[in-house]
């Protein structure tokens, strides 16, 4: 039998020993530990692939995940690499209160250093809902170990009657006609057994599937596996040839700084417009990049969005594709081929190629142009997402102009004002409430700082009196998130927040905002004295009472142009 070579601990399974002060003792004692799981001294001997396992029966969009381990372990077996996993954070959108946001950072805290910290030579990624994904890259970037990410997938589409329905903005698209009264109880319980019937992340161009997509633009996945459906049998290859990679990874230097540079930064941003992608997605790309020590700023967003058309018509963008259709139609792959011309073709790959050689191998593959356009006749001529500044937003806001209503980009108009979400929820669907579909409704303190922790309900619902009238949209103007998979002339992520003293906390009910996608501004015609009037009157919150990750969370959180990272985490 072959022996652990105890001479090679800077890799393998006898890297990173404890210190107990006698170096041969701590070899001893984690072979000792490392028999007791059956291994032999030859698979001790092999490069070790760590399989960061986000498997939890909290996180139904991962339900698929102990299949797709198998899949992964086949492949670091055949590869001559050992296999171990490892359970961290998982993850999922609808089980974290207050919400999954606030916990990215704690997900990438754990990801980190357990990959740091035991004794592996490479790691695979398996993320797949909205924030395990950015989660595992930012925790990956700072670890310094070659990573490998493999995606989870997206869920297939499913029949209610005879519509075809995924989750989710089909999810909003059925609780609207619900709210105004045109589906019934019996009908809406039927609808919530019908949006989400595989495993996988919600079938849609969402946060879940944004970030896979920016995975693979970033180089991190292998190439054209972004995009597979959870329950395709392709997707269980790709985790097979993803373990094998990663044991080719483990025997390199390849670490996630030669592969996340600032070209393959601006390659993902690209991406994300192209697709119309979420709003997520951009705090997810500037916390990845910080993690560097990189930038990936608002106004580098709009010198990109204003170059980069939307070639794809995946839901919430256009009414009719899903992802299933986006992977058959070509996936990432068709999306950057068409932007070629407008990349970093330079920018270093897990696959161990560039992407330009990549894309150059993959010349001439088949797309579906109905689902995935071309740079001549795009979807949209410019980006699906751009920043707004002004004296209502400083330091930048986000409109999603693909999943909005154009009448409505260039508008001032009355604003009507709630302090929380509790006074939002207490009061939306008051008859009293005085708003018309003219207005422009705000919603303050729903920041990362906040005690709400940035909940993605920038979505605010149209007023039932509104909607009663056939009201569909308003402008909206909020310091939240709004989910990937929703739509609507929604201004998110304003900064700074109301809750760190931002303007958006002075406005007040009456007070007139104004809109002009075209100029990328936002502002509040208030003037300056009022504004400071109000502000002596504002008390902030403070986070004295807090305890724990709560405390911990409300002091180190960075706004959102700073992709709400903690400020020590920062490369
Ligand atoms: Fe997991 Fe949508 S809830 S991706």
């Amino acid at each position: 039998m072959k022996k652990l070579n105890d001479s090679t601990s800077d890799r393998g399974f006898l890297r990173g020993l404890q210190n107990y002060g006698d170096r041969e003792f701590s070899i001893y004692m984690r072979r000792a530990f490392a028999k007791s799981m059956g291994y032999t001294g030859n698979e001790l001997a092999r490069p070790v692939v760590g399989i960061a396992y986000t498997h939890s029966r909290f996180n139904p969009c991962h339900r698929h995940f102990p299949e797709l381990l198998e899949a992964v372990k086949r492949g670091v077996a055949a590869a001559g690499g050992l296999a171990l996993e490892f359970p961290t954070t998982s993850l999922h959108e609808s089980t974290l209160a207050p919400n999954s946001m606030k916990f990215r950072n704690l997900m990438a805290m754990d990801s980190e250093e357990m990959i740091r910290a035991q004794p592996m030579d490479a790691v695979v990624l398996m993320g797949g809902c909205d924030k395990t994904v950015p989660a595992q890259l930012m925790g990956a970037a700072s670890a310094g170990k070659p990573a490998i990410q493999l995606i989870g997938g997206p869920q297939m589409t499913s029949r209610y009657q005879d519509e075809r329905v995924g989750a989710c903005t089909d999810c909003r698209k059925f609780w609207t006609q619900f709210r105004a009264g045109k589906l019934g109880q019996v009908e809406i319980d039927a609808v919530e057994g019908r949006l989400v019937t595989t495993a996988g992340t919600c079938a849609v161009m969402g946060t879940a599937s944004t970030m896979a997509a920016i995975a693979e633009a970033l180089g991190m996945t292998l190439p054209g596996t972004a995009a597979i459906p959870a329950v395709h049998a392709d997707r269980l290859r790709a985790a097979e040839a993803t373990g094998a990679r990663a044991v080719a990874l483990a025997r390199s230097d390849l670490t996630p700084d030669k592969i996340i540079t600032p070209g393959a930064i601006d390659n993902a941003a690209r991406v994300l417009l192209a697709l119309g992608g979420s709003t997520n997605g951009v705090i997810h790309l500037a916390a990845i990049a910080g993690r560097l020590g990189l930038k990936f700023s608002l106004s580098r967003l709009n010198e990109l969005s204003d170059t980069t058309p939307v070639l794809a018509a995946v839901k919430p963008v256009g009414d009719e594709f899903y992802m299933e259709d986006f992977f058959a139609a070509g996936g990432v792959g068709a999306v950057l081929r068409e932007l070629m011309p407008l990349l970093d073709l330079d920018a270093m790959t897990i696959a161990g190629e560039t992407l330009g050689q990549r894309l150059a191998a993959e010349a001439g593959c088949y797309v579906d142009r109905r689902v995935i356009g071309t740079a001549a006749k795009p979807v949209e001529p410019r980006g699906g997402i751009v920043a707004l500044f002004g004296s209502l937003a400083p330091d930048g806001a986000l409109l999603k102009r693909s999943a909005a209503t154009p009448a409505l980009f260039e508008k001032t108009a009355r604003s009507v004002v709630f302090s929380s979400l509790e006074d939002m929820a207490a009061r939306i669907d008051d008859p009293e409430l005085d708003v018309v579909a003219d207005d422009i409704l705000v919603l303050q303190n729903a920041g990362p700082r906040s005690p709400a922790a940035m909940p993605e309900a920038g979505f605010l619902p149209i007023p039932k009196k509104l909607l009663a009238l056939g009201v569909k949209d308003m402008v909206r103007i909020s310091d939240a998130r709004m989910s990937g998979t929703a739509y609507g002339t929604i201004v998110l992520h304003v900064a700074p927040e109301a809750a760190v003293g931002g303007p958006l906390g002075l406005v007040r009910t009456g007070d007139r905002i104004s809109l002009s996608v075209r100029e990328h501004r936002l502002d509040l015609l208030v003037d300056r004295e009022e504004l400071e009037r109000r502000r002596q009157a504002v008390s902030l919150p403070a986070s004295t009472r807090l305890r724990g990750y709560d405390k911990l969370f409300r002091d180190a959180v960075l706004q959102a142009p700073d992709g709400c990272d903690f400020d020590f985490l920062r490369g």
